[in-house]
This record gives C-alpha cells, structure tokens and sequence, in this order.
C-alpha cells in the first residue's frame, strides 16, 4: 500500500485562454528579434517565460527541422549544448546562439567521442545509432541519429544483418529493444535527472489521481516505464494528453513540460511526476537558461557556437540520414 506523498505535488490547474501580459524583459527581448532577423527556438523543457518569446517551442526532432529550415539570420536556441550544435550543424551559415553554453547534458556526458571511438576499434563492423542527446565529435562517429520521437522507426531502418550499437542512453535503448525486438548493444549512459523517478514515487502520486494516466519519456528506467499508460517523447506527450479522455494527466518528465501543455490544452489539469525527494523535476542543465541570458545573447550576439568544419560535416552525414529516413 503506497504511503503519503511527503510533500504538495506541482499541478498546473485548468487557466482561463487569455494570456497574460509579457514583461518589460520579454518585451525587449521580440524588439531585438525583429532588429537581429533571428528566430527562437525553445525546447520543450525550457521555462515558461522563455517557451512564451519563442517562435517554435518542440521536442528534439521538431526544434532539428525546423533549425534546418529556419531562413533567418541568427538562431537562438533554448535548450542545451548538444542541441544548438545541432542546429549549426544542419545549417551552418546561420549565427546560432546558446544563452549559456554551460547548457550541457549528462547523457551526452556519458559517452566522449574518444570512447566511443576506441570501442569501435575494438568492436569493428557495429552499426552506431546515437539518440541526438551527444556531442558532434560522437555523431560524426555514427551511422544514424535517432530522438526519442523516432528511435523505433530509426532502428527498423537499419539493415537486419547489422549489429547494432546504441549509444548514449541505455534507457531508451532498451525500450527500442523491448518493442522492436531488435537485439542491441547498449553504451552505458543515463540521463541523471530521468532516473530520478522511481516506482515509489509514482505509486504514491497514482494514489493521490486514481483517474489520472500517466505519460512517461523513455529516459525512465523500465520499471517506470512498465507503470506509465504511454511512453514517448515530448512532443507526443502534447498529443497524448489531449487526446485522452481524462482530464487529469501524471506527467513524468522534466517539469518545463507542464508549461507547454498547459498553454495547448488550458483545460486539462497536469501533474508533475514526483521524485522521492521533492515534488518535480528539473534539468539542472535546461534550467541553465535564463530570460536575461536570451536577452543578452540576442543583445550580443554571443555566446556563439562553433565546431571545426571536418567535425560538423562528418556529423551532418548521420542527422541528414535520420531527417530523411524519419520523413519518409
Ligand atoms: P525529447 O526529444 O523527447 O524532447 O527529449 C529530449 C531530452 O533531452 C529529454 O531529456
Ligand atoms: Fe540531458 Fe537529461 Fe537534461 Fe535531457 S533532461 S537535457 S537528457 S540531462
């Protein structure tokens, strides 16, 4: 029998559909848009009042077209590093800002290119497939990218007489396992704010919303995974929510999620998954971002992202494969 949460959990309730007024900050920041002929893109984690300047907010794979596509002088990206890399990546004659390049990722920590490319010595002839959370040097050592929105499509491209080595997060690599049946080797990575979520956690939040289903990321470890009604990314968490029935909805991601469900489905109610030790989650790393850090980078044109040549067109060969494979 589970026991009493600990603490209030974080519920973003139902809100009326007029939005509230930007501030001052935001303000000036849609003024240096338009003056800098930049664009906004926001990860789906990023807070509130950055998601509300944006002009795409998205999951992985959404922010990777549309930083393809993006006619603009400058993009400023709001996520974390490997993402702006990206976005430089697959369109490089842009300038592409990060508002702190400290932005990092654990997961993409947990595999440097230089690993990686010692085990593919060792281990010749292994077909790399790399979820997009990993630095450039690492891409450009692999055979395809995946996001957590396509990783099955992505495996069930790979040809059948291929080993298959998925890096960086074993998670959702075994989650692609388990629902295509592919045998696969895993890189031992994590995303450290995921497995934060624990099965007890979540039986204690079930017990407070018997009716509310809970939608999980396949970063979760699988005994979570196993608990949740649907497992997929964020963007098709988006989807979920408003499609199902219920109007309450477990949410069991980073919290800057509840903000964009919120703003699209303003009369639902959504409930940050709880961790044992507090009442959401938040990425140490997304958090980095602040509204006066886009502010100043939009104002300064800096921080700036940057990579050698060699590396960015190395690493375009394996996200072009995913773009293409995940349109068709
Ligand atoms: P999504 O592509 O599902 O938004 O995931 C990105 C991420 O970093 C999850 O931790
Ligand atoms: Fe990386 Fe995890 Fe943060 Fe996503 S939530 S950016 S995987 S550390």
């Amino acid at each position: 029998m589970p026991t009493a949460l600990d603490y209030e959990p974080m519920i973003l309730r139902p809100r009326g559909t007029e939005p509230t007024p930007l501030s001052p900050i935001q303000e000036e920041i849609l003024e240096l848009k338009r003056a800098r002929n930049a664009v906004i893109l926001a990860h789906n984690y990023q807070i509130e009042s950055i998601q509300r300047v944006a002009d795409y907010v998205g999951d992985s794979l959404g922010l990777s077209y549309q930083a393809q596509a993006a006619d603009a002088d400058v993009i400023l990206f709001c996520g974390v590093h490997f993402m702006a890399e990206t976005a430089k990546i697959v369109n490089p004659s842009k300038t592409v800002l990060l508002p702190d390049l400290a932005a990092g990722c654990s997961l993409s920590d947990s595999c440097p290119a230089d690993r990686l490319e010692a085990y593919k010595k060792a281990n010749p002839g292994l077909y790399v497939v790399a979820y997009i959370n990993c630095s450039a040097g690492v891409k450009a050592l692999s055979d395809v990218i995946c996001t957590s929105g396509n990783a099955m499509k992505i495996v069930g491209r790979v040809p059948a007489d291929r080993e298959i080595l998925f890096v960086p997060d074993q998670n959702l690599g075994q989650w692609v396992a388990q629902k295509t049946g592919r045998r696969m080797r895993l890189w031992p990575g994590s995303c450290y704010a995921h497995v934060l979520f624990t099965v007890r956690a979540l039986e204690k939040i079930k017990a407070r919303f018997p009716g509310a289903p809970v939608v999980a990321h396949p970063e979760c470890v699988a005994a979570v995974r196993d608990m949740a009604d649907e497992v997929c990314s964020t963007e098709l968490m988006v989807k979920f929510c408003r499609e199902t029935p219920a109007s309450e909805v477990i949410v069991v991601t980073e919290s800057g999620m509840l903000h964009r469900l919120r703003r699209e489905i303003p009369d639902k109610t959504f409930i940050a998954g709880p961790t044992d030790s507090c009442a959401c989650n938040d990425c140490r790393y997304m958090k980095m971002n602040t509204i006066e850090k886009v502010r100043d980078a939009l104002r300064d044109l800096q921080p700036a992202i940057e990579m050698p040549e060699p590396i960015r067109s190395a690493a375009l060969v394996p996200i072009q494969r995913m773009l293409d494979w995940s349109r068709a």
